[in-house]
């Protein structure tokens, strides 16, 4: 796995370029226009269900809103897509990942986003659900591959859950960027066109790439440090710890 120092808006520039790609989790479309912008999508669909989820393990998500911020984000995300809308690039689907899957063919995405809901189960569902639905060289990407203390008392679960798809699918860990919410890239096959080419992308373009070998045998903990700054003030950083 190569560990990248690099925001994951920098990272869209090196993926395949005018692809069919999916957003799962778009939330305000913050990000979903920063892939149409970095990635030119020759069909790009966002999905969402844009309504408050009341489930015990998933409430207290700072982005599950409520109805009526839901529907603010919706609206919001609906203004910024209509003109990709109107021109076939880009199709809004109001409904969560799981009931969205089955309507794309097989072998459709060149790559896909995750970052719907966050728990363990959830995150295990959505690879599921999607992986038949990624092209064979396709990649799957994904948010908040993170343990770090505040999103353990939110039960997040993403680590696990990629960890084990990774290990019971026989999916490649491809990367990881190093951001607090770091974003994970899998593939099916290490020596497949996307992959080889993302490689060489970021050869070119990340320094410095580090190899983490045989990535994930041993367990990822994303380490919490407090320090004192210059100013006396306590702060944290999170250090990935393999
Ligand atoms: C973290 S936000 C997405 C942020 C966005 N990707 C970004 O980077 O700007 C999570 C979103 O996932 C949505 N969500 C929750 N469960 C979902 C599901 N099962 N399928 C699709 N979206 C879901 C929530 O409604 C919320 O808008």
């Amino acid at each position: 796995m190569y560990l990248l120092p690099m925001p994951r808006v920098d990272l869209l520039a090196l993926l395949p370029q005018q692809g069919v790609i999916a957003e799962i989790g778009v939330w305000r479309g913050d990000f979903s226009r920063e892939i149409f912008k970095k990635n030119k999508p020759s069909k790009f669909h966002l999905i969402d269900p844009w309504r408050f989820i009341d489930r015990d393990d998933y409430r207290d998500d700072p982005t599950n809103s409520q109805n009526k911020e839901h529907e603010e984000n919706y609206q919001l995300v609906k203004r910024a897509f209509r003109r990709h809308e109107k021109k076939g690039r880009a199709v809004l689907h109001r409904e969560l990942s799981t009931e969205a899957a089955p309507q794309f063919p097989d072998n459709y995405f060149d790559w896909i986003y995750l970052d719907g809901m966050h728990t363990y189960e959830a995150v295990k569902e959505d690879l599921r659900a999607f992986a038949p639905k990624l092209k064979n060289d396709g990649l799957i990407l994904g948010h908040d591959y993170t343990n770090q203390k505040k999103v353990q008392e939110l039960q997040f679960g993403v680590v696990d859950a990629v960890n084990e798809f990774v290990a019971e699918e026989g999916y490649d860990f491809f990367a990881l960027t190093t951001e607090d919410y770091p974003t994970y890239v899998l593939v099916k096959d290490a020596h497949a066109e996307n992959a080889k080419s993302l490689i060489n992308k970021l050869v070119r373009n990340v320094r410095p790439i580090i190899e983490i070998r045989d990535y994930p045998e041993r367990p990822f903990q994303h380490k919490q440090f407090e320090y004192v700054d210059h100013r006396n003030r306590t702060k944290v950083r999170l250090i990935p710890s393999f």
